[in-house]
């Protein structure tokens, strides 16, 4: 790996991103990103394919010597939020910010390229650079690039997410699950409504609600692995129209995270059967909408070795590397590591003296743009050690 010509990308890179950064724009409609990702890749002299589901495209490069295929992915949107940083590359974009870093990850992953378009010879395998639209919104990108056969024939697939609560410098990852699966459900109670004070005419939804919400919490505690990490919390409970009237119908939504498939289903399963359960115990009905978000993701242990291996190296005196604590949020590069070897890894970009102290979704969010170095160095360093083991 050539580590002063990454460096020498840099300026450009932070270019690029300033440009996605002042023209953001929301899941599924990353019209004008995508096109102007085409025309980089296109000016590397890197060949494009375009996803017919969205705006998703991959650019693949061939080396002169066949071998194994390495997919690099990046996500290209932006969210619903208006900007606040006051950066003189603010978001030109009313209501629309790069609040998550997806403009950066863009970015590093064009820095890459422009890095492997000039080392086509030599190079031995294949490489596609894949940026997905709409990771921010379930049900995602990844699933329809997948569909269209991007991992097709891939050996290995590495992604990278900027991480504003870790400091520029440090990067991180683990073995096996990194992040959660998220899940939605919204339990619809119907009982039948009447007089406040003739209840024993009437099926109280709210009592049977009540029960239920109660119930619901003995899941995690009482029917999952103690040591397997897992949330259920309930967000929100409506019912009722005034203070004398029995209600006919409650309603209860809530959240599901757990971080293997196995306590993910077990936990969907318990909560359809005891809201049918207790719903009837009070002669009301209960009917569960379950909505399955992202999976949990899931890296491969030895490709998490490897990036263990090779990041200290890659990148040297100027980051550490580090083995992190599963963290709550999803992200669909989950759907990849499912279907291929893989990891996913935080390239730490917060840094007090640049301001770059916010959370991810804030509305002042910035990160440091030297995270983007190491960064693009990572993903090379991966490819590299990938293609030629
Ligand atoms: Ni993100």
């Amino acid at each position: 790996m050539d580590k002063r010509e990454i460096d020498r990308l840099l300026p450009e890179m932070v270019e690029w991103r300033r440009h996605l950064h002042r023209h953001p724009e929301p899941s599924y409609q990353e019209k004008e990103t995508s096109a102007f990702v085409a025309a980089k890749l296109e000016s590397f002299g890197i060949e494009v394919k375009r996803s017919k589901a969205g705006y998703g495209l991959t650019g693949v490069i061939k080396g002169s010597r066949p071998g194994k295929t390495v997919v690099l992915r990046a996500d290209m949107d932006a969210l619903h939020i208006t900007e606040e940083s006051g950066s003189e590359y603010a978001s030109q974009n009313p209501g629309i910010m790069h609040a998550c870093g997806h403009d950066g990850h863009t970015a590093m992953l064009l820095g890459a390229a422009a890095y492997y378009s000039a080392r086509r010879e030599g190079l031995q395998g294949e490489l596609r650079f894949l940026f997905q639209p709409a990771e921010e919104i379930c049900p995602g990108g990844a699933k329809d690039m997948i569909a269209e056969g991007v991992l097709e024939g891939a050996d290995a697939v590495y992604g990278l997410h900027l991480w504003t609560p870790l400091p520029v410098g440090t990067v991180g990852s683990a073995p096996g699950p990194l992040m959660a699966s998220a899940d939605e459900f919204f339990i619809d109670i119907t009982g039948k409504g009447g007089h406040g004070g003739m209840p024993h005419r009437t099926v109280d939804s709210i009592v049977a609600a009540a029960a239920l919400v109660t119930q619901l919490q003995t899941i995690v505690s009482r029917s999952v692995d103690p040591l397997q990490p897992a949330v259920l919390s309930i967000g929100t409970i409506q019912g009722g129209t005034a203070q004398n009237i029995i209600a006919e119908r409650c309603r209860i939504t809530g959240t599901v995270r757990a971080f293997d498939e196995e306590t993910r289903y077990a936990i969907r399963r318990r909560i359809e059967e005891m809201a049918a359960a207790v719903a009837a115990v009070y002669g009301a009905e209960a009917q569960v909408d379950y909505l399955m978000g992202y999976p949990p993701l899931v890296n491969d242990e030895a490709e998490f070795r490897r990036f263990f291996r090779v990041a200290p190296e890659a990148l040297g005196d100027t980051a550490q590397v580090i083995q992190m604590e599963k963290i709550m949020p999803a992200e669909d590069f989950a759907y990849y590591v499912k279907e291929i070897p893989g990891c996913f890894i935080f390239v730490g970009a917060g840094n007090a003296d640049k301001n770059a102290v916010y959370p991810h979704h804030h509305s002042k969010f910035d990160f440091d743009e030297d995270a983007m170095l190491h960064g693009a160095t990572l993903l090379v360093a991966l490819a590299d050690s990938c293609l030629n083991e």
